[in-house]
């Protein structure tokens, strides 16, 4: 089934992380008042009726009458920041272009309800240290679509209703320091309207949370159903608030870890309850892990033990119920084995990074290593961790596999290299150079494609024919388009924080065109024609819904008709069901004679930027 919604959201909310962030600058001609011991000011104190901005901040101003602003109408920029102003005036804002607004560190208690009524243009509104209770329903009303960040830290706010998601951008949503313990929902319908280059950031940090409740949940994401999918997009900050570790919150512990996606943000995650007995403040208090815990039965436990002094990690009773436990920054030395069978086919994440672990017992391979962290420990390259290159070679491409250890004379090794020859070899190293050679000759002739890739990745020779496309000296500035299907959260995620990331990121570095990040604004289908048509790799990342979307198909099409179109197109099958697909028809015809790479394959990347235009490494 296709989504339509994130199709929709992609007319309505075209590019924000591209636009330029002009919010509050000065706009010329200004007229400044500031820092004057001004106690009033009325409509005769504007010389000029032509100015952009006026700041009246540092004075000690207490009340504004309602046609304080009448003589000038074209106001983008109004900072009435460190007054004394305890009330608004409803008709206080006469003019409608104005872009930053910044009233903090005032004594407001109250705001009037249709106070940004008509404020079209707002992009920033500042509110933080005043002294607010509530904010009226209808405050932050529907035609507030250039709204970007709006701070209301450091007031005395006590409820958070879902206002985010009354507005059309990503929003940077400031709550922090208030009073805040619980969430409504007055708003009416509150429905997600954000895409792929749309985050909405609430920070609900330092605020007076203590008891979860399953319905902040709907109040927390609005009435659409389907949020829950995109629940890392909406992910409020409700970290450092003092949870109590009762039911409810090991039940929205497990919920939100459970919906948590391999490559999320999860900083915002990673809240914290506190027992009211033994695990309150005694951050690096604990020398063991807690012998037992309180669980209600068939619940699962997700325990952050971080930054604590715990030397072991024991058989406890409740072992068999842990979903996640965060053991890093700790003390630990030994690891019990039995501890780790009894884990087996219930946790789903075990950190053990930065600890003082010389070796891991071999149950750990009953857990896989794409959900174990044991980086930043002195494990020690000794003959009875050999099992672990093993473990972690088996893991999937994604993972990071850096792991190290380190021999008695110091030399250190990447684990997953770590062999009983490897071990052995101080004085052979002739001997592995002629292995070398010969594997090098075996699958040259074996893997002809294989041995080329490796050439290229290690000396930078590239064999091959160059393709026509990179022959012509074209005014092609995108190095590859990426087509995708857009509406597949699990597909976004890799292209954002995977793909893009590795191939932005990583030098030789390429220059993609992803349309939900780069496309302008005009017609849709002509600018993605136009964008195929400048680039000279067109990836196409089939996954199993890709054909169902429309401008999957659109693309395709597109693409097997661009002249020039010997290795151009290329294919990345994303996981089981593109490889399923790839056999079948129509994709089998239309990959015939591409290149089409998976994530699984051995040395995937190389592949891949094998295949890309040739780039100089500098
Ligand atoms: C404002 O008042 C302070 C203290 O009374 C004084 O030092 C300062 O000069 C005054 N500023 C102006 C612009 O009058
Ligand atoms: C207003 O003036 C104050 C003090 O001079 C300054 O710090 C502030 O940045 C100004 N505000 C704007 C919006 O320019
Ligand atoms: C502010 O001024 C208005 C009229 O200009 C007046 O009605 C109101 O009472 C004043 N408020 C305060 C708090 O002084
Ligand atoms: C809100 O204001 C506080 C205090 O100045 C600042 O630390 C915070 O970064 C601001 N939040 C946003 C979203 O700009
Ligand atoms: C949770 O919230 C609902 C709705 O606000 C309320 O009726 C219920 O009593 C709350 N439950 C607890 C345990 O506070
Ligand atoms: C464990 O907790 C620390 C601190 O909260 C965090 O930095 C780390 O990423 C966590 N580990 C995992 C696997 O989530
Ligand atoms: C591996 O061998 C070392 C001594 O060489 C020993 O101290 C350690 O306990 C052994 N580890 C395991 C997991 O058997």
């Amino acid at each position: 089934m296709t989504n339509p919604l994130p199709f929709l959201a992609v007319l309505f909310v075209k590019l924000s992380i591209l636009q330029i962030v002009s919010l509050c600058t000065t706009y010329l001609p200004q007229f400044d008042l500031s820092i004057q011991n001004r106690t009033s000011i009325n409509k005769f104190d504007f010389p000029d009726a032509n100015v952009l901005t006026v700041n009246l901040s540092h004075n000690q101003i207490s009340n504004l009458s309602s046609d304080t602003f009448s003589s000038v109408t074209f106001v983008q920029s109004l900072d009435l920041s460190h007054n004394w102003i305890t009330e608004l005036s409803r008709d206080l804002l006469t003019f409608s272009h104005l872009v930053c607004l910044k009233i903090s560190n005032n004594k407001l208690e109250q705001l009037p309800e249709s106070f940004l009524q008509n404020q079209v243009f707002l992009e920033q509104l500042d509110l933080l240290h005043n002294n607010l209770e509530s904010i009226p329903d209808k405050f932050f009303n529907g035609s507030l679509f250039e709204l970007r960040v709006v701070n209301l830290s450091w007031n005395k706010l006590v409820i958070y209703q879902p206002w985010p998601l009354l507005l059309w951008k990503s929003v940077d949503f400031d709550l922090s320091y208030n009073k805040i313990s619980t969430t409504a929902n007055n708003l009416g319908k509150t429905k997600f309207t954000n895409s792929y280059a749309s985050d909405i950031t609430v920070n609900l940090q330092f605020n007076n949370f203590y008891q979860w409740n399953d319905s902040f949940y709907e109040d927390l994401f609005g009435e659409d159903k389907i949020v829950a999918e995109k629940i890392i997009f909406l992910m409020p900050d409700l970290r450092n608030n003092n949870w109590a570790c009762d039911c409810n919150f090991f039940n929205i512990a497990s919920v939100l870890h459970k919906s948590f996606y391999l490559y999320a943000k999860t900083d915002n995650l990673q809240f914290k309850c506190y027992n009211q007995s033994h695990l309150r403040d005694k951050s690096r208090g604990l020398t063991t892990m807690p012998r037992s815990l309180p669980i209600p039965d068939g619940r699962k436990l997700s325990l952050n033990f971080y930054g604590n002094s715990i030397r072991s990690l024991d058989n406890v009773e409740y072992a068999d119920k842990i979903d996640s436990l965060n053991l890093s920054n700790n003390a630990l030395q030994f690891i019990d084995g039995n501890a780790l069978r009894r884990m087996n086919n219930v946790i789903k994440e075990l950190d053990l990074g930065q600890n003082s672990l010389k070796y891991l017992p071999k149950e750990i391979n009953v857990l896989p290593f794409e959900t174990t962290h044991a980086e930043d420990n002195p494990l020690s390259c000794d003959c009875n961790m050999t099992w672990m290159a093993d473990w972690v070679n088996l893991a999937p491409g994604y993972r990071d596999k850096s792991v190290q250890c380190t021999e008695v004379n110091g030399d250190r090794h990447l684990i997953k290299e770590l062999t009983e020859r490897l071990l052995n070899s101080v004085s052979v190293s002739l001997g592995v150079l002629l292995v070398i050679i010969i594997i090098v000759v075996i699958t040259a002739k074996r893997c002809p494609y294989e041995t080329k890739v490796i050439l290229f990745k290690i000396f930078r020779i590239h064999p091959r024919d160059k393709y026509v496309v990179d022959s012509n000296d074209h005014d092609m500035n995108n190095d590859a388009y990426i087509s995708y299907d857009a509406s597949d959260i699990h597909v976004q995620q890799w292209t954002r924080e995977v793909l893009v990331k590795k191939l932005e990121g990583n030098k030789p570095s390429f220059k993609l065109f992803v349309p939900e990040r780069n496309l302008g604004s005009g017609s849709e289908a002509e600018l993605r024609a136009e964008a195929m048509e400048k680039s000279k790799r067109i990836i196409i990342l089939l996954s199993a819904h890709y054909s169902n979307t429309q401008w999957c198909q659109f693309e395709c099409n597109a693409a097997e008709s661009m002249s020039e179109n010997q290795g151009r197109v290329l294919y990345i099958l994303y996981d089981n069901m593109a490889v399923k697909l790839s056999k079948k028809e129509p994709w089998q015809s239309r990959m015939n004679e591409r290149r089409a790479l998976s994530p699984d394959d051995k040395l995937f990347w190389s592949k891949l930027r094998y295949e890309l235009p040739l780039k100089c490494k500098a």
